[in-house]
């Protein structure tokens, strides 16, 4: 049977920085849609969770590299509200990952407000494999600043950066 139409997914997120539960979800995505678009959000550098340690540079260029090997995984940045960077890139769907029921209560809240927003956009959830779920881009950097091993957290590529940062090499 053919599909009647390509889907292209967006994948948005703060990712500072990008984990192996984020890769995690954009290689189950990437296997189950025709594109899949990974967004960094310009604004959470101003945003109410704190200054990021990355910059949106710095954060989409770490995707960049570790999605280099997935032909149909594509990353940008944006800015504003999702919804409107969704019909710009004409997409179907918004996909986000669920951990733990803790994630669940704000998820929920987002997609009904992107529904709200937009009621052609629909939102996805994926779970992760199982020795992800406990994964944060927050307790990455919290350990990793208290010299606790993060190397089975994240790509090597993060980590790189993280040791750079911490020597204060990139400002
Ligand atoms: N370990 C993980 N496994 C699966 N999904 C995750 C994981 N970490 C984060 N996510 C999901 O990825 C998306 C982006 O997360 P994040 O980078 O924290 O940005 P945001 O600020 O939008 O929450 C969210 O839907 C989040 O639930
Ligand atoms: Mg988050």
């Amino acid at each position: 049977m053919q599909r009647a139409k390509k889907t292209k997914v967006i994948y948005p997120g703060t990712f500072d920085p990008l984990t192996n539960g984020h890769l995690d979800l954009i290689a189950r995505a990437s296997k189950i849609v025709d594109e899949l678009v990974v967004a960094v959000h310009r604004n959470s550098e101003q945003g109410g969770k704190g200054k990021p340690l990355f910059t949106f540079l710095e954060r989409e260029q770490m995707l960049r590299e570790a999605t280099s090997e997935m032909p149909n995984v594509s990353v940008t940045t944006f800015d504003g509200l999702l919804v409107n960077f969704a019909k710009s890139q004409k997409a179907n769907a918004v996909l986000r990952g669920i951990r733990a029921v803790s994630d669940y209560e704000y998820e929920l809240q987002m997609a009904m407000m992107n529904r709200k927003l937009d009621p052609e956009i629909e939102t996805l959830f994926m779970i992760p494999g199982e020795r992800y779920t406990y994964v944060s881009s927050r307790l990455v950097k919290g350990v990793f600043m208290l010299g606790g091993d993060v190397t089975s957290m994240v790509p090597p590529n993060v980590i790189e950066r993280l040791k750079r940062k911490s020597l204060g090499k990139i400002s």
